[in-house]
């Protein structure tokens, strides 16, 4: 039972709207019956009174005439008189009306005239007549008594119509329902993947309406938290600084100043509280600048080439847009020092392109790439990817920053497989204050 019970929504609606379909056609039935019986029983006295009437007239009247009086009855297309009963079912239908309508017949009828019921599909009422001194079976149309079959068609016809606007009715409400759900159920999942998602649309059902508003409110407190935890992190790295400081003079005026390890640990804490600082500050704006991005990318290729890394660059042509350019350099610098990092310095390449008003920066290298359901997760703040943890070092913010500082832009930053195997890191900038060139 359980298995045969709908489990979506269209399946529940439906078998809801149908339910309801079937309660009212049976109410309309039990209805329709109700009302007709005073009729029936109308009906049914009417046609007993003109029997019994039928019978002393007839009986009356001399044999001589019965021939005619016959011929004439049988001249009249609705009533037939014949000697015997015609052989066809004599049962009396179950149809409630149709009982009420015997039933009334029996009672009003004189006890000495015999009758019957004949037939299924054209119903007759058959009475025995005294004609002259001699019976006769008399057959009378009583159509007017509403038939079961009729009764049956017109409902299973109802039935029909009103099923089938039940099922137009459930996909409409459906189709009402399935994309705000779908939207809803998206915007969670990228949630959950640790993307943010587009604010949801004010939806006109009430319930679906209060659903949006929360999760909206919960999406922007999320933001709330998260852009407090960047102030907090700024603030207590600023802090540490001052004493970082310190210690570093110390250590130069102390003998401990040949220690090369000891340097390569001031460094790392060094570098760690560049990346707090830096993604405390990715919330602020920074004025922009209408240029070329090309320029901006050799200048970063060249400083990598005096670290003797080499990153092949493809550079189509790309029109003067506007940008921040200090949180550019940032973006390209983290997705250039990743691809270094993680990938060991072989086959990177930069590409740029503009196509359809947006241009695409893209970094790609050879390393182990990052798998499709690891991307969102490895944007969130302090996520490393497992190689990064037990070998490179890092805080996991570089793509967390990257990512921010070009979602402030209105631009984007997606992670995609490279085809033959290693990572592109893709950078779209919308364009601006600019013509469009394409690649292509
Ligand atoms: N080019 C890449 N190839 C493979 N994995 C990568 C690449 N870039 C990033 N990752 C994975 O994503 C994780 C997050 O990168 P992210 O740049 O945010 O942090 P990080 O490099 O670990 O530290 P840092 O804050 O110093 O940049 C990395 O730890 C690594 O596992
Ligand atoms: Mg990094």
């Amino acid at each position: 039972m359980r298995k045969l019970w709908p489990r979506s929504l269209f399946g529940l609606n439906l078998l809801l709207l149908l339910g309801l379909a079937l309660v009212v056609m049976v109410c309309s039935v039990a209805a329709y019956i109700q009302m007709q019986r005073p009729r029936v029983i109308e009906l049914g006295s009417l046609v007993a009174g003109q029997v019994n009437t039928l019978d002393s007239v007839l009986s009356q009247i001399a044999p001589a005439n019965r021939e005619n009086v016959i011929q004439h009855i049988n001249q009249a297309d609705q009533i037939v008189v014949h000697d015997q009963l015609p052989p066809g079912k004599r049962h009396i239908p179950r149809a409630p009306l149709i009982q009420l309508f015997v039933d009334t017949i029996h009672q009003e009828l004189k006890p000495n005239i015999d009758y019957r019921w004949l037939g299924d599909t054209d119903a007759r009422l058959w009475v025995n007549l005294n004609i002259a001194g001699q019976r006769s079976w008399v057959s009378l149309p009583v159509s007017q008594v509403p038939q079961p079959h009729r009764l049956l068609t017109r409902g299973l016809l109802l039935l029909i119509i009103i099923a089938s606007v039940a099922v137009l009715l459930a996909f409409v409400l459906q189709r009402r329902l399935n994309r705000p759900l779908q939207q809803i159920a998206a915007a969670v999942h990228k949630l959950e993947l640790g993307g943010r998602p587009e604010k949801l649309p004010e939806y006109t059902t009430t319930e679906l309406a209060l659903l949006s508003h929360q999760f909206n409110a919960m999406v922007e407190s999320l933001d709330a938290m998260e852009s407090n935890r960047a102030i907090m992190l700024a603030g207590i790295s600023h802090d540490i600084r001052t004493p970082l400081t310190k210690l570093r003079l110390g250590l130069e005026m102390s003998n401990l100043q040949g220690n090369k390890e000891l340097y390569r640990y001031l460094r790392q804490i060094d570098t760690i509280i560049d990346q707090f600082l830096e993604y405390g500050r990715s919330g602020n704006s920074e004025p922009e600048f209408t240029g070329d991005l090309n320029v901006l990318i050799q200048q970063l290729a060249a400083e990598f080439e005096g670290r003797d890394i080499m990153f092949a660059l493809v550079l189509n042509p790309l029109p003067e847009t506007a940008f921040q350019p200090v949180a550019m350099q940032r973006v390209l610098r983290n997705l250039m020092e990743n691809a270094v990092k993680y990938a060991g310095g072989s086959e990177l390449v930069i590409t740029s392109y503009c196509q359809q008003h947006q241009l695409y920066i893209e970094v790609a290298d050879r390393g182990p790439g990052i798998s499709q359901d690891k991307i969102s997760l490895m944007l969130r703040p302090f996520e490393r990817g497992e190689a990064a943890r037990t070998g490179v070092d890092g805080t996991g913010l570089g793509l967390a920053i990257a990512e921010a500082l070009m979602r402030r832009q209105g631009g984007s930053l997606q992670l995609l497989p490279r085809a033959g195997g290693g990572l592109t890191a893709q950078v779209i900038l919308p364009l601006r204050n600019t013509a469009q060139i394409s690649r292509d």
